[in-house]
């Protein structure tokens, strides 16, 4: 039997056991989900046994285990390491998904629900398209799994891992799925991920919280004080005013902005998509550009104060926030974060006293375009498609990739197959069941093809 009628007589099958794997809600970041989170790993374990790989264990870590299972068939063969995560996002707001986000449900040929695209889905993809190859005699290359379980809370755990188990881990390429395409028609492939850096702040002014008439005018007010200077951080040209920032920016080359520029994009969608009347950016570049290869400095969350019902006329004594900023090569994430850090403290009053606490971060990286495994990539995609890949670069981040590079010397292909649309990490995250089984078909060609290229 072929590939193709394997995936075609199993296509319900494929889907049912997706929507049983959607209705864990194993969300990293909140504790109360932990059991959720293990029973999720448990059942990708289970589904690669089922499927037919080797060795499947939850290796233990201190957080999540990381699902790990093999199929080595022939030694002299290339080895293929596929990288997912089972955790998700947190679903709230709850009130703002049309289905609830773990009961998986079909509207208009996509599947709603959190992890359907980021990224169990994709996950998913991998371990149906293994036991396609598998049942039709074949799987052309080696192929390995390591499915981690925090990577929306920051990979810490991956990292030790991967560098006590270089062996156990070795591999020609690591192919990842958690990324997108431009569009249904218009394969992609992408070959750069933005870097990360994360911080909270904190801005502290009077001892305890003050009446607003009683103090108000003569003493700093912590919140006042926080959004002039986060205010501060973009020029009038969006540019982010932090000395040194843009130091160790890559120049991207005229070339590549061209082809960049030759992207299938529809801004007027884009705006209608988002319900906004322009966008907004870096002076002098596109919108792929800014979401590709320009950095950004974005507030994720500020608070402090009174913020119940009514008014409460308080001078508060406290103000938080949270920051993220995007990064590209070369910039580093420790080192921005600590620029960001002296910069922040040197632009205080002295009516305040501020307090900069890192978080994760990650750092930006680049995928080669000229080797096998991209090549192997782009001819699956083509098979499938019926037309080449673009390369894109991806505005997201998935830090470990930079970690495989440094612990395992391997480099990545991310072979994704969402939208930018689907709504991941947002209400209503979904994904295309032409995207899903689209992924289950080119999963098996990108092993044909990458045995192939490596003869
Ligand atoms: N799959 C995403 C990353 C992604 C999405 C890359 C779309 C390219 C296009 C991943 O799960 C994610 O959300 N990563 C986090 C970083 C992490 C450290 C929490 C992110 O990008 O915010
Ligand atoms: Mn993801
Ligand atoms: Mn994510």
């Amino acid at each position: 039997m072929s590939v193709n009628q394997y995936i075609e007589q199993n296509r319900d099958r494929f889907l049912s056991e997706l929507f049983d794997l959607l209705r864990i809600p194993s969300i990293s970041a909140d504790s109360t989900h932990a059991g959720d989170v293990r029973r999720c790993a448990e059942a990708v374990a289970d589904h690669l046994r089922k499927a037919g790989a080797d060795n499947v264990v939850l290796e233990e870590t201190a957080g999540y285990p990381i699902v790990y299972g093999e199929k080595i068939i022939d030694s002299g063969l290339p080895t293929v390491l596929v990288y997912g995560h089972y955790d998700v996002q947190p679903s709230v707001p709850d009130e703002l998904w049309e289905t609830p986000a773990f009961e998986p449900t079909i509207r208009n040929g996509k599947i709603y629900a959190r992890g359907a695209c980021d990224d169990k889905g994709q996950v998913f993809m991998h371990v149906k398209a293994f036991e396609t190859m598998m049942q039709t005699n074949t799987l052309a290359c080696n192929i390995k799994f390591m499915i981690e379980g925090e990577e929306e809370v920051g990979s810490n755990n991956l990292g030790p891992y991967c560098k006590n188990h270089r062996d156990k881990l070795k591999a020609d390429v690591i192919l990842i799925s958690d990324t997108g395409i431009v569009a249904n028609d218009t394969p992609s492939i992408d070959v750069g991920l933005r870097g990360l850096s994360y911080v909270e702040v904190e801005v502290t002014g009077p001892r305890i919280d003050l009446h607003s008439g009683v103090y108000g005018g003569a003493v700093a007010n912590p919140i006042n004080i926080l959004c002039s200077m986060i205010a501060g951080m973009h020029d009038e040209n969006r540019r982010i005013t932090i000395p040194g920032f843009y130091d160790k920016v890559l120049d991207v080359s005229e070339t590549d902005r061209e082809a960049m520029g030759n992207i299938p994009f529809d801004l007027e969608d884009y705006k209608k998509h988002l319900d906004i009347e322009n966008t907004m950016g870096e002076k002098g570049f596109t919108t792929i550009e800014r979401t590709g290869i320009r950095p950004t400095l974005d507030v994720n969350g500020i608070w402090g104060g009174y913020i119940g019902e009514g008014a409460k006329t308080v001078l508060p004594s406290k103000a938080y926030a949270k920051i993220s900023m995007r990064l590209v090569p070369n910039q580093r994430s420790t080192e921005i974060t600590q620029i960001f850090q002296h910069y922040f403290e040197s632009i205080a009053p002295k009516g305040v006293r501020v307090k900069v606490t890192p978080h994760h971060g990650g750092e930006p990286v680049l995928t080669p375009t000229d080797s096998i495994p991209f090549k192997a990539a782009a001819l699956a995609m083509k098979e499938t498609f019926g037309k080449e890949p673009i390369p894109t670069r991806g505005g997201g981040s998935i830090p470990i990739v930079a970690l495989f590079e440094k612990e395992l010397q391997t480099k990545t292909v991310l072979m994704g197959f969402g939208l930018d649309s689907d709504a991941i990490h947002s209400p209503n995250e979904h994904y295309g069941i032409f995207n899903y089984f689209k992924g289950i078909e080119t999963i098996p060609q990108f092993f044909k093809h990458f045995a192939a290229l490596n003869q």
